[in-house]
Formats: C-alpha cells, sequence, structure tokens
C-alpha cells in the first residue's frame, strides 16, 4: 500500500514520466498532540508550543501557564507515576513498577476525558479558546464553521492546533512574498492548483502542472482536488477567495531548514514578518538542519547505544520527531533515501497528502482508502469469534527503492519482517502477570520458541521496487517469504494487527481502526487526527524501532499459551478504536477540518489578513 517512493524511484528512473505523483491517495493525515498554545518557542519549532518550553525554557513561554499540565500522570491519577515519563514522549520502565502498560492507559484515558470534558459547547467558548490557544481572532467565517460543527455533531471543536501548527509559520511572512512563492510554484512540475477567483463563487482547479498530459489514466493524480470540492460541498462560498498549489506525491516535498522556521514562528509571535533576503538557512547537516541545535539529534551521537531500559510510547507525535529520536532518521524509508536533502531556502506554502516533523508541506486530508465500514458485517467478527492472536501483517516491501546501492534493508518494513523471522537466539521479555505486583526486568526466551507463536508477519505477493536488475528482485525473492496477499475476510480473524508506513502514510489505518482488531501502530508520519485521537486508549503506539513491540502484544495477547494476558483490555481498545472512527473519522469530520484549514489559509495569504478575521 502506500506509495510514492515508488515513483521517486521507479516510474521516474525507469518510465521517464518524471514525475511521481504520488497518488493512490491515502486517507489523510496529521495531527499532534497537546493542547494549550500560545505564540512560538523559538528553540520549538517542530514541537507544540506546550511541549516546548521543557527544551528552550527562556523562549516564548507559553501564555497560559495555569492551563493544565497534561504532560504530569500525578495531576490525574491522585498518585506519583511509577515510571519515568520523559519529556521526548517516552517512558522508561522501572522494574519495581508494575507493568507500564496500566500506567499508560490510565493516563492516556484521563488525558482524552479531559479533553472530550473541556471542549467548547457554543460558539462564544469557541471563539475564547481559539484566542486563548493562538493569541488572535479566529478567522472571518468561523461562525459559519462553528454551524456546521454543530449541526454535523463534530466532536473535539477546539483540538486543531495541528492545522496551527501547518500554518504558524507563514503568519511570519509577507502575504506579497507568500503570494508570490505561491504563485510560482504552481509553474513546476508535479503541482496542481486549485482555487476561488474573486468572481466566481465555486472552488474550481485553475491549473495543473504535470509532466504528463492529464488522461483518464493520469487524472487520478487530481483526487486530492476533486475529494477536497466534493467534501466542502457548499460550504465553499464561505472560504473568501484563494489559490492553493498542490502536491501530488504522497510523500511530503518541502524539508524545512530549522533556522528558517524559527525566524519566521518568532517573527509571526512579534506580529512582524522575516525579510527573505536577509534570513538564510542554517548550516548544511543532512536531515539535522531540520533540527534546533539543542535538540536531542543535534546535541548527542547520531546512533545511539542499544537501550539498556525496556520503554514504550506515551506520547505518539513526539515519538515520531525525529529531532528527539534520531534513530528514525536511521529506520525509515522517508529519510533513508536521501543522506543530504537540501532544505527548502524559504518556506513555500504548498499542501500535501502527508507530511513529517521534518517538513512544511501543509497537510490536507483526503479520502483515499476511507471506508464507512468494513462490509459485509460478517468480514469484521468480534473479538471473540478471531480466532487468531498472532500479531498480523502483510504487505509489499515498499517504503524505499531496494537495490544494492540503496539503504533497504534498514527501512521500515525489511526491519520489521527481518525481526520477525529471526530465530537465532533468545530475546528479553516482561513476562505478564496477574499476580506480580512488579514487572521485572523480563526473562530470556529463546526466539525459536517465541516469533512463530506471536508473529504472523510477512511480505506479500511478490517484490515490487527492486532493480536495477532481475536478478536483483530475484535475490530479494529468494530471501524472504512471500505469502499470498490477505484479503479483508480473511484479517477479520486476526486479533492483533500491525500497521506501518509504505512509502509514505499508511492508507490503511483507517479500515484498521474501523475494524474489531486491536491495532499497533508505528509511523513517523503526524497525520491530521492526532490531537483527535489517544494512543492506548483507540489503538496501541508502537516506537518506530519495535523496540517496544514484543513486550506491548505479550501484555494484552499473554504468554506463550496465553498465561498472563489482558485480553479485556484488548478488547475494550479495539472496540473504542472502532467507536472512534465512526464518531471521529466521518466525512463530516474530514470537511470541518477542511473547512477551518482553508479559512485560515485564506487568511494567512490575504494582503489584509485583519479584514479576513472574525469581527464578533
Ligand atoms: C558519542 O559516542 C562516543 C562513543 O560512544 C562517545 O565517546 C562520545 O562522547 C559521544 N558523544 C556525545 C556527544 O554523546
Ligand atoms: C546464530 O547467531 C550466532 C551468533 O550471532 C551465529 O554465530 C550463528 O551463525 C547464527 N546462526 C544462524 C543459523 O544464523
Ligand atoms: C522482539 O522479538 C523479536 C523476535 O523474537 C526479536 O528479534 C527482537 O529482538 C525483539 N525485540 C526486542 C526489543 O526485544
Amino acid at each position: 500500500m502506500v506509495s510514492g517512493r515508488i515513483f521517486r524511484w521507479v516510474i521516474v528512473p525507469l518510465s521517464g514520466l518524471g514525475i511521481l505523483l504520488a497518488v493512490y491517495f491515502r486517507e489523510l493525515f496529521l495531527r499532534s498532540p497537546p493542547p494549550i498554545l500560545q505564540p512560538i518557542p523559538l528553540e520549538t519549532a517542530m514541537w507544540s508550543p506546550v511541549e516546548s518550553a521543557k527544551f528552550a525554557p527562556n523562549v516564548f513561554r507559553p501564555a497560559n501557564n495555569q492551563a493544565q499540565d497534561l504532560g504530569k500522570p500525578e495531576d490525574y491519577i491522585g498518585r506519583p507515576p511509577s515510571h519515568h515519563f520523559r519529556d521526548d514522549g517516552i517512558v522508561e520502565v522501572n522494574p519495581n513498577g508494575q507493568h507500564p502498560i496500566f500506567e499508560l492507559i490510565d493516563r492516556a484515558e484521563a488525558r482524552w476525558q479531559a479533553k472530550l470534558n473541556r471542549a467548547s459547547k457554543n460558539l462564544e467558548e469557541a471563539i475564547q479558546e481559539y484566542r486563548r490557544r493562538y493569541n488572535r481572532e479566529p478567522p472571518k467565517g468561523f461562525d459559519v464553521w462553528w454551524d456546521y460543527v454543530e449541526k454535523h455533531n463534530v466532536q473535539l471543536p477546539d483540538e486543531y492546533d495541528h492545522i496551527w501548527r501547518d500554518l504558524e509559520p507563514f503568519w511570519g511572512m509577507n502575504p506579497i512574498d507568500l503570494q508570490r512563492l505561491q504563485k510560482l510554484q504552481e509553474s513546476y512540475t508535479d503541482t496542481y492548483t486549485v482555487g476561488k477567483t474573486e468572481t466566481d463563487p465555486r472552488i474550481k482547479l485553475l491549473g495543473v502542472s504535470f509532466s504528463f498530459p492529464v488522461t483518464s489514466e493520469t487524472q487520478h493524480h487530481l483526487n486530492g482536488a476533486k475529494d477536497f470540492i466534493s467534501l466542502i460541498g457548499d460550504l465553499q462560498e464561505h472560504i473568501p477567495p484563494f489559490r492553493a498549489v498542490f502536491s501530488p506525491h504522497d510523500s511530503p516535498t518541502l524539508f524545512t531548514d530549522y533556522q528558517i522556521k524559527a525566524a519566521a514562528l518568532e517573527a509571526a509571535a512579534k506580529g512582524s514578518y522575516i525579510d527573505l533576503a536577509t534570513v538564510k538557512p542554517g548550516r548544511r547537516l543532512g536531515w539535522l538542519s531540520g533540527c534546533s541545535p539543542s535538540s536531542p539529534a543535534r546535541q548527542g551521537n547520531r546512533t545511539s547505544a542499544p537501550q539498556s531500559k525496556k520503554t514504550f510510547i506515551d506520547h505518539h507525535t513526539k515519538a515520531m520527531d525525529p529531532c528527539l529520536h534520531p534513530q528514525i532518521l536511521e529506520g525509515h524509508g522517508e529519510f533513508l533515501v536521501h543522506a543530504d536533502p537540501g532544505a527548502k531556502e524559504v518556506l513555500v506554502p504548498q499542501f500535501a497528502y502527508c507530511s513529517t516533523k521534518l517538513h512544511h508541506d501543509i497537510q490536507t486530508p483526503l479520502l483515499l482508502s476511507w471506508v464507512e465500514d468494513i462490509l459485509p458485517r460478517s468480514d469484521d467478527p468480534v473479538w471473540e469469534f478471531r480466532l487468531d492472536e498472532r500479531l498480523g501483517w502483510r504487505g509489499s516491501n515498499t517504503g524505499i527503492y531496494h537495490s544494492p546501492e540503496t539503504r533497504w534493508r534498514s527501512a521500515q518494513r525489511a526491519r520489521l519482517v527481518d525481526f520477525a523471522q529471526d530465530l537465532n537466539g533468545t530475546v528479553k521479555v516482561l513476562i505478564p502477570s496477574h499476580t506480580s505486583k512488579k514487572v521485572g526486568e523480563g526473562a530470556e526466551i529463546p526466539k525459536q520458541k517465541l516469533n512463530p507463536a506471536i508473529f504472523d508477519i510477512y511480505f506479500a505477493g511478490e517484490p515490487v521496487q527492486c532493480g536495477p536488475t532481475q536478478e536483483f528482485c530475484e535475490q530479494l525473492a529468494r530471501a524472504y517469504e512471500w505469502r499470498k496477499r490477505q484479503n479483508i475476510k480473511e484479517a477479520g480473524n486476526v486479533k492483533y494487527i500491525l500497521d506501518v508506513d509504505g512509502n509514505a502514510w499508511s492508507s490503511r489505518f483507517k479500515r484498521l481502526i474501523t475494524s474489531n482488531a486491536l491495532i499497533f501502530k508505528a509511523t513517523a508520519y503526524p497525520e491530521w487526527f492526532y490531537d483527535r485521537i489517544e494512543p492506548w486508549v483507540h489503538y496501541i503506539p508502537v516506537q518506530t524501532d519495535y523496540s517496544d513491540l514484543n513486550d506491548s502484544l505479550l501484555f494484552f495477547r499473554g504468554g506463550l499459551y496465553g498465561e498472563g494476558s489482558h485480553e479485556n483490555l484488548a478488547r475494550k481498545i479495539a472496540t473504542d478504536g472502532r467507536t472512534w472512527s465512526k464518531t471521529f473519522w466521518r466525512k463530516e469530520d474530514i470537511t470541518a477540518y477542511l473547512f477551518r484549514l482553508f479559512l485560515e489559509y485564506a487568511r494567512v495569504m490575504s494582503l489584509d489578513r485583519d479584514s479576513l478575521s472574525y469581527k464578533s
């Protein structure tokens, strides 16, 4: 599933198409976490304002210090944490505490409940909350947006920090510059432009710049525009005139220089603009140019020593940040493909279907692989009728081009399959238990006993994205055991399903979370919905190095014979995930997101931002 680097590496070189368009649109994207913002932290451009204060104590403090700090577990579970919750979103296990997953679930449930409880109940409250978080007035049309939200029962009406994160740097740029950059971008190959002119109330496709003709075969590259226009429907009349340029690729393309983004955020916080003639990128450091000089990635060793402590994810989008977790750069196709990516010399306002913490593509949700439900319902049995208790995964070897010259072996999918099929040696796992008060250090178990019993993880089909010779593809075919693809009915027999990235974000997540299975998710793409979902409540977050996967799985399913299992919790999270999908990821929820995003976008791009602000 998922494509993009495919195009970059295969279609482009092989067919000379030149573009890539990524295309298989997946469902959308991004989001990141917590609440309570205010202007921005220079140092922490890549993190949320709240998170940031911890790494950059002297730069702009969040204005509203009295707002609850969701980072402290004792605030809401009434006792000190027994494990060490780190600022980078990871919890370190204390062997003398109880199993950390209990605490992770408690903490996540409290956080989710608090978020639901504090949601604005009317327009007035929503405006107040908007001002509190972002320190400015909402965009013009906010009342119409609120009506839509109310009428369609869109939940969590304040949780759109993701939009803020995507657009805030542009507030620090002169709209004259932004319009010029936007216009220039329209002329580049591999873009298309949608928008609305002064004279026509309808949003239209205004231009296409592909290196090939748009035909019935290639027009799916424009699906993002089609989805957008159909989802926004009649609401489009309320969006001020705008032009928006989209990349049809499935991967983000705008790598951000930290220094430029930090300068833009600093200007935005002061209500001024950066001067493009003087603000220049920092030293070229490969992907690390996207990170603050004080970030762990730039302070420490790039390749960290193997972790001696057991760890789990507490805060998922922080765990996706390569500036906090530089090992992501060495283990994910998105980053492995370019050893020395050049950052953009300027921030470019362009939309894409996904992004990472190191890119500034503005993310727009789409409908690729979106499902309302899994039908017929008999293909999605309830928990008790799912017989396979291994962790299941089938997929192609996407994520990177496979050749003797690329680092494909380090990419997320090959690592996963290698790890699940390795039978040599022992592995140390936390032994789940119903009686022990202490989780302990873990016990060594021979992999040949453990792996076949708990993993059903294989490449499916045959090698793709490989070359340059057929011989190399054949080597790949021999190196792995390729299974047949799994259909939806077969997946319905599986209790525990893993979701990992392919060439870009995983479009299958919408279908998976809608099912009655418990979903484990490892990803480097903070999609649009992460402020609106809760790990450990709706799904199980997994580190991209999979170091927590064994222990999470064993906690829920129990040991080799199911001993010490917590299936009741597994069933609950699986069911709550499905309910979440049907309540928080409906077409109406995507529409509300897009509508708000484009009200904001039209304003930040406008020469008269003030007139496009909401007037009570
Ligand atoms: C990086 O690792 C090397 C070898 O382990 C060590 O000598 C050095 O002090 C480390 N540097 C930093 C900045 O941690
Ligand atoms: C298993 O691992 C050991 C130690 O790393 C190595 O010497 C041996 O060759 C491996 N066996 C197989 C079958 O790969
Ligand atoms: C998890 O289990 C697999 C299979 O036994 C093993 O290869 C891997 O090293 C284990 N990972 C950790 C972090 O223990």
